[in-house]
């Protein structure tokens, strides 16, 4: 990944929501159930709707869709447990390097997509 995460081409962003969202309303944001196409990170939620090559039904990362993916991008995995969405907002067992990377798409995503909004109720991890 390139050192500024700087897209290509400029991307033409809307200021981020702070809309109250549920993992369910993610769900329905998964390019199936519905058209629109939504991944979290961290509890943040992004629009991804318009890049349908890489995540449309099919294609190769459409198994971040609808749901809170840090677990799956801080490991680089798109394995099953990793994309399952019971678990895969949980990012609580990730290495240093692990968390860094987390970032790191954490920060790909803001140059690209639109926040439309945060998770209210991720389950908490700290007890
Ligand atoms: C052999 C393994 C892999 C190869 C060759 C590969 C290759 C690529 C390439 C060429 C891109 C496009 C970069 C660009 O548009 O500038 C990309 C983007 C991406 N990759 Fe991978 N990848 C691999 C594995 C993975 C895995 C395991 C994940 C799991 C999290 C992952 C997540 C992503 C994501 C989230 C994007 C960004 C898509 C976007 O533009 O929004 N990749 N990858």
């Amino acid at each position: 990944m390139a050192p500024s995460f700087e897209p290509k081409t400029p991307v033409d962003l809307d200021p981020p929501k702070d809309t109250p969202l549920t993992l369910e309303q993610v769900a329905q944001c998964d390019g199936e159930r519905n058209q629109c196409m939504w991944i979290a990170i961290m509890g943040t939620v992004f629009d991804v709707s318009k890049n349908t090559k890489m995540y449309g039904v099919g294609k190769g990362y459409h198994a971040l869709v609808g749901k809170d993916a840090s677990r799956a991008l801080g490991k680089s995995s798109l394995d099953a447990e990793d994309v399952d969405p019971k678990v895969s907002w949980d990012y609580s067992s990730l290495n240093e390097k692990q968390l860094k990377t987390l970032n790191d798409w954490y920060t790909f995503f803001s140059k690209r997509y639109n926040i439309v909004g945060k998770l209210v109720d991720l389950p908490s991890t700290s007890n």
